[in-house]
């Protein structure tokens, strides 16, 4: 089936570490190579066609290449892609993003969601004059030095060689307010702020409770620390706008990228202006201020036409009720599929198999979710992808689009009814 793939991937290998440039883009025997993509499809060398859940790393949540999107960006390619300067697609979306962001008071735009979180690290420091960051077990905000620690299982090993001052990271478990709150309390002189995302995403799609994050943000506030939120895969997944609101949550600063860049490169830092302001190199000195705001690309016309055309488009067709009706019968019929085989995790249009052992009973973070049977998860999206072309990043959540339909879900259902037949022959 993938007889091309096979051969292009040989090749990648030649030139990159290991045939990829993000890490888990590789996986068993080898990855099929895409040409081409459009509303829920892949398509790949070979021709073979995929329904895809991972869409595009979970940012495309209007399918692939929607031509609300494509119009607009064409029309912006017509008249150049790339100033370097001031241009008014950045305004717009900005615009945009503030009237439903309350914590978007000031912005500033970079190319990934790693820098986005990069520069909100840096400023809770500059800010409040403290060294320590708080994380969570598990908790994934791309691949800074800073932030490349307790990422994954069983979190106290190094996550790579080449870091320096890892003891200015401590972690903390999500969903376990006392010993967070212990934690927390054991370096609070010097804690400069708290990153989380309210659902962990890469950690495994498990949502934060309310009172797990009002508890975190109340002790933070308490302390003279920020309350830093990472929506990168949250923001306007579940709703116009960012998830937190719905928590009555008051983050200091917030960080966006994937679904508001609409399929371009972005990363977004937003918050409050006393915050922001710290960035401001005409106001502050060089010893006061926060250096942040640099990327040749950043804020580039392509990726702020893109991203306001999708939250345009979001504002205008309300998806989603559709897509988290989706998400809910999707979570709902695979259990009952695999019955206490396993725990399907996830909020709305994002969810995410565990194939439980070793005594857990519920998923409430990563170290839950790495007790599980990750590699029989691998097997089972492996195989959804030999076998029915289906196409979740093996091992990752999936993540629903405009572009799919009940029949879709339905279809997913039935290969993993064969797959638990075969299983048990
Ligand atoms: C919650 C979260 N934060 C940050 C990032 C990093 O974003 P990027 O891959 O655009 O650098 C990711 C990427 O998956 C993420 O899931």
């Amino acid at each position: 089936m993938t007889r091309r793939s096979s051969k292009i991937f040989a090749r990648s290998q030649k030139f990159h570490v290991g045939g990829v440039s993000h890490n888990i883009r590789f996986f068993e025997p080898y990855p099929f190579v895409v040409k081409s993509a459009k509303g829920k499809n892949l398509i790949d060398v070979d021709n073979n066609k995929f329904v895809d859940y991972w869409m595009g790393h979970w940012s495309l949540i209007l399918g692939h290449a929607p031509s609300s999107v494509k119009n607009r960006v064409q029309k912006q390619v017509n008249n150049g892609w790339m100033f370097g300067t001031v241009n008014n697609p950045t305004v717009e979306l900005s615009s945009t993003i503030q009237k439903t962001v309350p914590a978007a008071e000031k912005i500033r735009y970079v190319t990934s969601g790693t820098e986005a979180t990069m520069y909100a690290v840096r400023l809770a420091r500059s800010v409040t004059g403290k060294k320590i960051v708080a994380k969570i077990d598990g908790g994934w905000h791309g691949y800074t030095s800073e932030l490349l620690k307790t990422v994954n299982w069983p979190f106290s090993k190094s996550e790579s060689s080449g870091l320096v001052n890892e003891e200015n990271i401590i972690s903390i478990p999500y969903n376990d307010v006392e010993k967070s709150i212990e934690i927390l309390n054991s370096v609070k002189e010097d804690l400069a702020c708290t990153i989380i995302e309210p659902v962990l995403g890469g950690g495994g799609c498990i949502p934060a409770t309310q009172e797990y994050l009002k508890a975190v943000e109340e002790f933070v506030h308490k302390n003279n620390s920020l309350f830093l939120l990472d929506e990168i895969v949250t923001g306007f997944r579940f709703r116009y706008g960012c998830l937190y609101p719905t928590m009555k949550l008051d983050p200091d600063i917030v960080t966006l990228g994937k679904i508001v860049g609409g399929g371009f490169p972005i990363g977004v830092l937003c918050g409050k202006e006393e915050i922001m302001e710290y960035a401001n190199t005409g106001k502050y000195a060089k010893e006061e201020r926060s250096y942040i705001g640099g990327g040749t690309f950043s804020a580039n016309p392509i990726s702020m036409t893109s991203g306001h055309a999708t939250l345009t488009e979001l504002k205008k067709k309300s998806i989603y009720s559709k897509i988290s009706k989706l998400g809910n019968y999707a979570r709902r019929e695979l259990k009952k599929t695999f019955g206490d085989k396993v725990i399907i995790t996830g909020k709305d249009s994002l969810f995410m198999t565990h194939f439980v052992k070793d005594g857990v009973t519920q998923i409430n973070n990563a170290s839950d979710a790495a007790k599980c049977d990750v590699e029989l998860l691998h097997r089972y999206h492996t195989e959804l992808i030999a076998k029915d072309g289906i196409f979740f990043l093996p091992g990752k959540l999936g993540a629903i689009s405009n572009a799919h339909s009940i029949s879709d879900i339905k279809n997913l259902v039935n290969a993993t009814q064969r797959f638990t037949e075969d299983f048990h022959h």
